[in-house]
């Protein structure tokens, strides 16, 4: 027998019926023509002038405040560059965004990983952690629907967080590519926000509301932290890639952008309906927060359940996901993450059923 089409809530990207490949190609239409000396010179470090000026407006910061790079994973390469050295303290949250933790360990940073709750990071054990001598350099946030774990940082958290930032002069990394795709609730505002001490740099990108392929991202902060990224952007790769930003500058100026978080959120939030109807309804031993928002959803078996062998088996079966140990330095065997961006509304169901199987496959009655 043939085995089955494979199905993957593996990966954290998003299907292509979700991409507006006739607005994006109406960009770069109006941007190649409108700036042809913009779009194809090397440009600067900064970023594309009017992109940098669309970003600036959006977070409330002035242009030198901004660098927009090639998608928010270099964005996030640099800063880890230039604030830490072998040996520093850096918190994360557990779990965390896995390239987030190789990139600190390539570092050599020394990793202090704080339990996520339902409303975000455990503040209070971050606070038992300070006030018994931990110095870190720097703390790195998810806040909304949170990679891998689905959560959003609760107000009264993102206002501690921002003292505790400013009390202990540690700088306070909000990564946030997933803001603009809330399904529903009342948007918080960002720690970028709520800063005035200087202590909060902010990162989004354009992978989820544009798409991922044309790689644009930002840092927002501090005027003296920008400058020295734009400088180290600058010995990198003299500039990044004016081409798609001009596009994505276009994209956000005509308004495409609006429709497109819009198209995204719709699509979203109708997969992740149904994908938790179906969890409820043939894996009720499965424990999650359901997300109000972004790519996705993460998933508690019973105290010493294998998620790895789960894994195995349900990749037999025709559906594949990540398991939760890969999001941690230590734990999360018995949890792993559903990304339910890639896949149409009605492979979802499918997808379940498989899991579904592989579970039982497991755990005979
Ligand atoms: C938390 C987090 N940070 C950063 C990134 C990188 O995004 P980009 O495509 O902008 O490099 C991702 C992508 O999945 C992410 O989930």
């Amino acid at each position: 027998m043939t085995p089955p089409e494979s199905i993957s809530l593996a990966r954290g990207a998003p299907s292509l019926d979700i991409v507006a490949v006739d607005d994006l190609r109406g960009a770069a239409d109006r941007a190649f023509s409108q700036d042809p000396a913009g779009a194809f010179a090397y440009g600067t470090s900064a970023g594309y002038g009017p992109l940098v000026e669309w970003i600036a407006g959006r977070q409330g910061v002035a242009p030198d405040q901004i660098v927009a790079t090639n998608g928010s994973m270099q964005a996030d390469a640099f800063l880890f560059r230039l604030l830490v050295s072998p040996g520093d303290l850096v918190v994360v949250e557990a779990p965390s965004y896995d390239r987030t933790l190789l990139a600190l360990r390539d570092l050599g940073a020394e990793i202090l990983a704080i339990p996520l709750e339902e409303d975000g990071i455990d503040v209070d054990a971050l606070e038992q952690a300070l006030e018994g001598g931990a110095r870190p350099k720097l703390a790195h946030i998810i806040p909304n629907f949170h990679n891998p774990a689905g959560c959003t940082l609760s107000l009264d958290k993102r206002r501690r967080l921002v003292g505790l930032a400013e009390s202990y002069d540690f700088v306070l990394f909000e990564d946030d590519p997933y803001v603009e795709l809330r399904f529903e609730g009342e948007p918080e505002p960002t720690m970028l926000s709520l800063d005035s001490a200087d202590r909060v740099v902010y990162a989004s990108s354009f992978s989820k509301t544009v798409c991922p392929g044309i790689r644009v991202g930002y840092l927002a902060g501090p005027t003296d932290v920008i400058a020295q990224i734009r400088r180290m952007a600058t010995a990198t790769y003299i500039s990044p890639s004016m081409v798609s930003q001009s596009i994505v500058a276009e994209f956000c100026n005509s308004g495409a952008i609006e429709r497109s978080i819009e198209t995204v959120k719709n699509a979203l939030r109708e997969r992740r309906d149904v994908l938790c109807a179906a969890l409820r309804r043939d894996l009720p031993d499965a424990r999650f927060v359901v997300p109000e928002g972004g790519y996705f959803l993460w998933v508690e078996l019973p105290e010493g359940s294998d998620a790895t062998a789960l894994a195995e088996r349900a990749k037999e079966l025709g559906v594949v996901f990540v398991k939760g140990a890969d999001f941690l330095l230590e734990g999360g065997e018995n949890a792993f993450r559903i990304a339910y961006s890639g896949v149409r509304a009605d492979q979802i169901d499918e997808a379940v059923t498989r899991l579904a199987a592989a579970w039982r496959d497991l755990t005979p009655a």
